[in-house]
């Protein structure tokens, strides 16, 4: 993990597998004793691709500590509005200046509210006897196959998007990214790489979604 505002060295992906190596990475990165995912290497990924491509009015999924939306706000002077399920997060993006609500991916939003949308989703493959019950937990747990928040996202995400619209998503290749692109065509959406880079134990992609 890296100072809030810094893009981490590659040298802590977030790795995945069972119970044990998440709790190592958790406490590489500072992680096993907050509430908030802090912004990291995938961060920074998903705010240099954001910064390059979102145009209008920006939606950032899972916004955590705000500071991906934050640099998106300041770097190209847009609305931005962050979400969240966990309240500890829309409370310390709201204090980082981002305006955040408590919310379940997609739910609240009304059709065609946004002009682009970004996710660096919760992705990490996780045996569900190894489940954590806590907010770290649906912060990095992408569930048994790592894309259980995907789905319904990308599932969901044509809804609120504008028609010329487009949707920044992180994948990381622990995710399965020909899984991910499948999910993603049968959305209806063509994928376009933007930025990648590759750690010793994943490759972190950020994919530019737009209506095929
Ligand atoms: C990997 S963190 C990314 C945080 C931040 N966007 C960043 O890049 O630093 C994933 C975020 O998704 C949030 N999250 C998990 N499940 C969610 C859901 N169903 N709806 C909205 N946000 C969710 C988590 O609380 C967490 O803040």
């Amino acid at each position: 993990m890296t100072d809030d505002g810094d893009e981490g060295d590659g040298s802590d992906e977030r790795g995945g597998g069972d119970d044990t190596e998440r709790d190592d990475l958790a406490a590489r990165r500072g992680l096993d004793d907050v509430t908030v995912y802090q912004p990291a290497e995938d961060s920074g990924l998903l705010a240099e691709a954001a910064v390059a491509e979102a145009h209008g009015r920006v939606l950032e999924v899972g916004t955590g500590s705000g500071w991906v939306a934050a640099q998106v706000a300041s770097e190209r002077d847009l609305d931005v509005i962050g979400s969240d399920l966990n309240p500890h997060a829309a409370r310390q993006a709201r204090e980082r200046g981002v305006e955040a609500v408590v919310a379940d991916l997609l739910s609240p939003f009304r059709a065609d509210a946004f002009d682009a949308v970004c996710f660096n989703p919760p992705y990490l493959p996780t045996d569900p006897d190894n489940e954590w019950d806590d907010w770290m937990e649906h912060a990095l747990s992408g569930g048994e196959s790592g894309r259980e928040l995907i789905e319904p996202f990308l599932a969901d995400v044509g809804h609120v998007l504008a028609p010329d619209g487009v949707v920044l998503l992180l994948v990381s290749s622990l995710t399965g990214y020909e899984e991910v692109l499948d999910l993603i065509d049968a959305a209806g959406f063509a994928a376009d790489p933007v930025v990648e880079e590759s750690f010793p134990f994943e490759t972190l992609t950020v994919l530019a979604l737009r209506r095929a």
